[in-house]
């Protein structure tokens, strides 16, 4: 079982408590900045098209900052961050490309996005992952939580580009978490931040019912040592500032015959 960490406050805040260099890899879906769903229905680039009706969104008003980027990158060795369209200025210049492809009907009068692309700063080559997203349109059945909330398995897909089992992987917009789940089933360490309260507690529940389904690790890598040479590994750089409420899950070991 895998071990995680989830945080109820600002993003900026806690990044700045994190060791340089702690992190495998941030992999995110932060704010664009494009004032979706204004009024609780959620569309695509700015028109509104009626799907589920969600409180209000507030949080994306303003895109992920040039200061959260920068902390973003001071943390984390590798980087995987959606919203590449609509953050290109705080981003800057992408190394590599996740395109994915929703597979939905081309048909230029709607109002969604046929795909979203995530920015990223590892040398790979640029991947499509092809995974049908739309409404009610979906391959992954289930309730949704959370009015951007991404699919499982387009972050497994991520997440198995750019880590290995058993590395630490922050997700500092995590929403309803399906980063953290994705996690869960791949056997790596998570860290989420979600500022909204009520989001934080759906992120908890998904990620606590993930985490204790079984999960078979292919390999584990030894913990690296803290990169300023010190013995300290990545996870205890984690400590709790006061202005955050925190769940921290530490898997008990199996019993021994
Ligand atoms: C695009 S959504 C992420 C959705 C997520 N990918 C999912 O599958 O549910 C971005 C999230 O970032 C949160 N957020 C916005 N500003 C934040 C901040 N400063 N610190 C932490 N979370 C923040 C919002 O409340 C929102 O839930």
């Amino acid at each position: 079982m895998a071990k995680y960490t989830l945080h109820n406050g600002d993003c900026l805040q806690f990044l700045r408590t994190i060791q340089s260099g702690s992190i495998q890899a941030v992999i995110t879906d932060p704010p664009y900045g494009i004032k979706i769903g204004g009024n609780g229905k959620i569309g695509g680039n700015g028109k509104i098209t009626a799907v589920k009706n969600y409180a209000p969104v507030k949080w994306d008003d303003v895109g992920l900052t040039a200061e959260q980027f920068q902390e973003i990158k001071r943390v984390s060795i590798n980087q995987a961050i959606f919203g590449f369209e609509h953050l290109a200025d705080v981003l800057g210049k992408a190394n590599s490309v996740i395109v994915w492809d929703k597979k939905v009907k081309n048909n230029w009068d709607d109002n969604f996005s046929d795909c979203e692309i995530a920015w990223s700063n590892v040398e790979v080559p640029t991947k499509i992952i092809r995974h049908l997203w739309m409404g009610a349109l979906r391959v992954e059945k289930g309730e949704r939580f959370h009015p951007t909330q991404k699919p499982i398995a387009v972050m497994k897909y991520i997440i198995e580009r750019i880590t290995q089992p058993g590395d630490v992987i922050l997700d500092p917009f995590m929403g309803s978490g399906s980063t953290g789940v994705a996690c869960m089933q791949l056997g790596r360490e998570f860290v989420g931040i979600e500022i909204n309260k009520e989001y934080f507690e759906i992120a908890s529940k998904r990620i606590g019912e993930a985490a204790s389904q079984e999960v078979l690790f292919t390999t584990t890598r030894p913990t690296p040592p803290a990169p300023d040479g010190g013995d300290s590994a990545p996870s205890q750089a984690l400590s709790t500032p006061d202005m955050f409420s925190a769940i921290e899950h530490e898997p008990k070991p199996a019993p021994r015959r």
